[in-house]
């Protein structure tokens, strides 16, 4: 993982309550007493961003969104904004996970407009990129992440670049159990930085953290970060309890 301090996020997708979110961080404040060394962040859903941000209050851990509309206000029902979002006390936002993509339509273009105004409202966006099995099984995975990651980052000013985070998530991999091999996994970040280092210059694709998601375990996530080029980890399933996410977070920390 090079110099890069270790990011391990939770992402909740469409679990837990208020109340739920209170007991779980309550938890994993006290498992992670004197654990240094490694950035922690969580994603709750929209409805428990609120009761996060106090129980996070002054504590170690960052919050972030799931999800954002491009717009800055407007007629979009049903939708939230960056300033919502700031204004609750919420950090990052993550920005074309594959379920947004696949179930929701969200093209490389609406992502990009999305990580666009991420950071023009100061959060750090957590770029998602990933292939299918047929994909990978076609031989397209690298195609189809410079695809994703081109449309997304073009033209984004130099000077901003350092602050993204990229989420590689290969998406036979989410939530069936199945984990890239740490090679795989090396294979396709070593690719992102490589594509980073010619769209943002190579100063920021050194510094970017690459986040590898799928099935992330306590017993698997030690050996993926231990490859050079994966500086974390964004966690579905084993973020919803307080031992399993605790554990993941300290078999890297350092
Ligand atoms: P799982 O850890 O449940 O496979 O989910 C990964 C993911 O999609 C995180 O964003």
């Amino acid at each position: 993982m090079g110099d890069r301090r270790p990011l391990i996020t939770g992402n909740w997708k469409m679990h837990k309550t208020a109340s739920a979110t209170r007991t779980l961080l309550t938890q994993l404040g006290k498992q992670l007493h004197g654990v240094g060394g490694v950035d922690v962040t969580v994603a709750p859903p929209f409805t428990a961003l609120g009761a996060a941000a106090e129980t996070l209050a002054g504590g170690g851990i960052g919050l972030g969104a799931q999800n954002m509309h491009p717009a800055e206000e407007g007629a979009f029902t049903g939708e939230i904004s960056a300033v919502m979002l700031v204004d609750l006390g919420v950090q990052f936002v993550l920005v074309g996970h594959s379920e947004r993509r696949a179930i929701f339509g969200e093209s490389d273009e609406l992502v990009g407009r999305k990580l666009r105004t991420a950071l023009a409202h100061d959060l750090i966006p957590y770029l998602c990129c990933g292939e299918t099995r047929e994909q990978r099984e076609s031989g397209d995975t690298e195609p189809v992440i410079e695809r994703q990651l081109r449309a997304a980052l073009q033209g984004l000013p130099r000077q901003r670049a350092g602050d993204i985070v990229v989420a590689y998530e290969p998406v036979w991999a989410i939530g069936t159990g199945l984990t890239a091999s740490p090679e795989q996994a090396q294979n396709a970040h070593a690719f992102i930085r490589g594509l980073l280092a010619d769209l943002l210059g190579p100063e920021n694709a050194a510094r970017i953290r690459i986040q590898y998601g799928g099935s992330v375990k306590p017993g698997n996530a030690a050996e993926l970060l231990s490859e050079r080029d994966i500086d974390g980890a964004l966690i579905g399933g084993a973020s919803l309890d307080a031992d399993s996410f605790a554990g993941i977070i300290r078999a890297v920390a350092r």
